[in-house]
């Protein structure tokens, strides 16, 4: 493919405003302290929805901001891809209770299952659809509401999550090849033999949700952490390699990189292997947790907002999620 093909016009995020502290935990009866997450994870505290927000409800308000910056109204949307964890029903898409939550009556909408990786697996999908033709403008909307799922009596997970929405208005770049703005490469890989190390045992089809789920916890997110985090910084240094790779680039080349907000301690390896330096990497997890697929789209937002990420940026994306899923993606700005 001769690219870029595909810019991004526009960006923004929709953050419930409750925020939960490390030091809220004590009062849900869990034995955990802040030293202890903050030195695992470097997590200090995460938003958390309330009853009334939803997967949608979050989308919707990410996805009016990068509307409203890209200049586009929802009536010129032709595609709307909406990757999640946490559809708020299993049928139809959250994608497109979205389309009809902010009007966007000309696009069509569908849901992607790719957890933490879902905003690069997303963004490469619609990448392709306007490649293809079938697409001129997309909104690729990444919404998380994780909080549903977690074990909130499980300490080794449920200190892990937050919640949080970020979307991206992806068009057609009519004069791509004179200006080189947008998506350079990206790079897609999944690995199912592993998929019982992250995972939700029950509530789909194959073991259908009933009260005994609940009553033996199957329906919420069950974690190997120790073996996930090590299959994460192999996975996405590996991915780095490729998206650098795929640009023709090198490590060097890369002003911010803006990666998966699952771990600090996972970032700094990642970043580390990918010799960039820290003070080129965006970091936030500190103040959302892991929001899962919507992390990566709302640092992204946050980076433009506070100048990081401006006209003539180089970045690099790279996530890693349940499936296990991982992938990256060069874009300059
Ligand atoms: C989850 C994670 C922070 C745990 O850190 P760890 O160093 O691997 O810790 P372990 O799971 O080995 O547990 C060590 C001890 O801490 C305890 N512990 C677990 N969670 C705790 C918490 N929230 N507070 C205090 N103690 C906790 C464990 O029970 C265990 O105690 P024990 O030794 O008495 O049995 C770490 O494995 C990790 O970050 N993994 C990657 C997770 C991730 O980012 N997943 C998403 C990828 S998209």
């Amino acid at each position: 493919m001769k690219r870029p093909v595909a810019y991004v016009a526009g960006t923004g995020k929709g953050v419930p405003a409750k925020v939960m502290t490390n030091h809220d935990f004590a009062a849900l009866g869990l034995e955990t302290d802040h030293n202890w997450i903050v030195e695992r994870t470097g997590i200090v505290e995460r938003h958390i929805a309330r009853d009334d927000e939803t997967t949608c409800t979050m989308a919707a308000e990410a996805s009016r901001e990068a509307m409203a910056k890209a200049g586009v109204g929802p009536g010129e949307i032709d595609c709307i891809i909406l990757s999640t964890a946490t559809p708020d029903r299993l049928l139809p898409a959250t994608a497109v209770d979205l389309q009809a939550e902010i009007g966007a009556t000309r696009a069509s909408a569908f849901d992607i299952s790719a957890a933490c990786s879902g905003w690069i697996y997303g963004m490469t999908v619609a990448e392709g659809l306007i490649q293809s033709g079938v697409v001129e403008t997309a909104l690729v909307v990444s919404a998380e509401k994780m909080s549903a799922i977690v074990d909130w009596k499980d300490r080794s997970t449920c200190v892990l999550f937050g919640d949080g929405a970020g979307a991206v208005v992806l068009k057609r770049n009519k004069t791509a090849h004179a200006s080189n703005k947008g998506i350079l490469s990206a790079f897609m890989r999944s690995d199912g033999t592993l998929a019982e190390l992250l995972w939700r045992p029950s509530g789909g089809a194959k073991v259908p949700f009933s009260a005994g789920v609940l009553d033996d916890r199957s329906t919420f997110l069950k974690m190997a952490g120790r073996e996930v985090f090590k299959h994460a910084v192999r996975s996405m240094s590996e991915a780095c390699d490729r998206a650098l790779d795929g640009a023709k680039l090198r490590g060097d080349d890369i002003d911010v990189l803006i990666p998966h907000q699952a771990n600090v301690r996972i970032i700094e390896a990642t970043a580390k292997y990918a010799n960039i330096s820290m003070d080129k990497v965006y970091v936030n997890v500190d103040r959302y947790g892991n929001t899962s697929s919507a992390s990566i789209p709302i640092a992204l937002d946050e980076a433009i907002v506070s100048g990081r990420v401006k006209e003539g940026t180089t970045a690099l994306f790279v996530a890693f999620g349940a499936g296990f899923t991982w992938g990256s993606m060069v874009i300059r700005f």
